[in-house]
């Protein structure tokens, strides 16, 4: 692996867990289940308004600055990012006709929101494979790793502290310990102390299995 500085790493490891969790849950729900029917959507939504948002992040702070050295690649990614956001839009309206179903066709408004939201998955697997194998190398050829870091701050930057959780509960369990400790790191370098404690609590206890938990109680000498 690449020990340039890497942007696209956490970031999309973070959204492919969050898909594949997506897609066992959409593809196992028991639409007779209301609260679980309901819960599955705010979570379905809470995804792709965070899959979206990332879309424009790269678009404001990413993408631009790959236009001048690779045009041709920077113009592959607008259009998977324009078609993107018209596969959320639909997406939306499938699940609002999933919410508003009556009981006999509720299984079947699922099962056209499961395949599409399939479809979406593997276009997106390709899209963010396309950024790491194609694009990254594009940036570590013109850019230095500061240069990188700070076109990500600027993104991290721009993220209200509610959403940033949000993201960071994506993201956290996503990566090897080593990898999200060193990420903690730097953003505990980067923030006020109550900021930090507030990542710790609201991102990384809710969304880590209790022995990287634990790790990271050690790691930054916090009471488990
Ligand atoms: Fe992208």
């Amino acid at each position: 692996m690449s020990q340039r500085y890497d942007f696209y790493n956490l970031i999309h490891k973070g959204l492919r867990l969050g898909a594949a969790r997506l897609l066992a849950r959409i593809g196992s729900l028991d639409t007779a289940d209301g609260d679980a029917a309901a819960a599955l959507i705010a979570d379905l939504r809470d995804f792709l308004a965070l899959a979206s948002s990332h879309l424009v992040h790269e678009d404001r702070e990413i993408n631009g600055l790959l236009r001048r050295h690779a045009p041709d690649v920077a113009a592959a990614l607008d259009t998977d990012h324009a078609d993107h956001q018209e596969t959320f839009a639909a997406l939306e309206r499938l699940i609002a006709g999933l919410e508003s179903a009556p009981p006999a066709q509720r299984a079947a408004a699922l099962r056209t929101l499961y395949l599409r939201f399939t479809t979406y998955v593997a276009d997106d697997m390709l899209h963010m494979a396309r950024e790491e194998e194609v694009a990254l190398p594009v940036f570590h050829a013109h850019f230095t790793d500061a240069e990188l870091a700070a076109a990500e701050a600027r993104i991290i930057a721009t993220i209200p502290p509610e959403k940033l959780m949000r993201y960071l509960r994506l993201m956290l369990p996503a990566a090897p310990p080593q990898d999200r400790i060193a990420f903690l790191r730097d953003l505990k370098a980067g923030a006020p102390p109550e900021a930090f404690s507030a990542i710790l609590d609201q991102a990384a206890r809710p969304s880590l299995a209790p022995k990287d938990w634990s790790q990271l109680c050690r790691e930054f000498a916090v009471a488990a």
